[in-house]
């Protein structure tokens, strides 16, 4: 997504997968989280727009959906959009998906351009979580992703569609910004976690150990894990992979605030000679 120029931005970051019921909401919800508790601020699209269920997840009531923010477009800017965003107890704040799956149809592509960037100006991350696979509305979201999570899990049907996945996204070029994520890694499965970065030719994916019992309790009772079960291995590797996204952003944020030598001399030039 293309950046005002000296405006600051967030960093927008999709949750994906080829198949459903491998994890994206949990994902989403846990990473949101725990970015937060690093004093990060994040901002969620529950970007699932047929079967949201990231305030499930969270408990949160919502009185604004998406819908909502969409009937207030043409007047729309980041403040009223802050107004229809419901808040977390962890300080994330999530807009969350229609309540009826026709709605869906109302989130059009030129709504999501306005959306999202105005998102990203209030929030250093904003995770949204997507539908299943590529239809129109999660290619939208890919495409203006910074970074985008692709989740898959260890058994076969779903590896099979995950390659084909990221063989489309190669297509797109949006291959580049791919991380996978495999999820309940330490299942007992025919195909071993180890093996996936070979099959799916993806180097150092982010592994989430498998943990049922955690998992489906937290998704029931709305209450994210890495905030009661911060002590468990399933939460430590989520803090890590917020760890290691927050890093990264550390890292392109220095390199983008410092521009070389020459860069500097040929900005100044410019601005002497009025072309600016
Ligand atoms: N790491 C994990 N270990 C065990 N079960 C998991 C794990 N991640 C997700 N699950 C389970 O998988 C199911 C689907 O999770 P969900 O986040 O709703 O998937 P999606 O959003 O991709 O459809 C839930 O029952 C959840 O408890
Ligand atoms: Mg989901």
């Amino acid at each position: 997504m293309s950046e005002e120029k000296g405006q600051k931005r967030g960093e927008f970051i999709a949750i994906c997968s080829a198949k459903g019921g491998v994890g994206r909401t949990l994902l989403t919800v846990n990473l949101a989280v725990a970015l937060c508790k690093k004093n990060i601020r994040i901002s969620v699209l529950d970007g699932d727009f047929q079967f949201g269920d990231v305030s499930l997840a969270m408990d949160l009531q919502s009185t604004f959906t998406i819908k909502d923010v969409i009937q207030e477009l043409n007047r729309l800017d980041e403040y009223t959009l802050a107004s229809y965003l419901s808040h977390h107890e962890s300080g994330v704040k999530v807009l969350s998906a229609p309540e009826q799956p026709e709605y869906a149809d109302l989130v059009t592509e030129e709504a999501l351009e306005k959306i999202i960037p105005l998102m990203l100006t209030q929030n250093e991350y904003t995770i949204a979580d997507t539908g299943v696979g590529l239809t129109d509305k999660s290619l939208s979201l890919l495409e203006k992703a910074d970074q985008i999570l692709l989740v898959t899990n260890l058994e076969m049907a779903t590896l099979k569609n995950t390659k084909l996945m990221l063989e489309t996204l190669d297509k797109l070029e949006l291959r580049d910004k791919v991380r996978l994520v495999v999820n309940r890694a330490t299942m007992e499965s025919v195909i071993q976690a180890a093996d996936v970065p070979d099959i799916l030719g993806e180097e150092d994916p982010i592994y989430i150990p498998n943990d049922f019992q955690i998992s489906s309790q937290s998704l029931n009772i709305g209450i994210p894990f890495v905030i009661n079960q911060g002590k468990t291995e399933l939460a430590k590797s989520i803090f890590k992979m917020a760890e290691q996204i927050s890093s990264r952003r550390e890292i392109t944020m220095i390199k983008k605030k410092e521009p070389s030598f020459l860069t500097k001399m040929f900005n100044r030039k410019r601005v002497k000679e009025g072309t600016e």
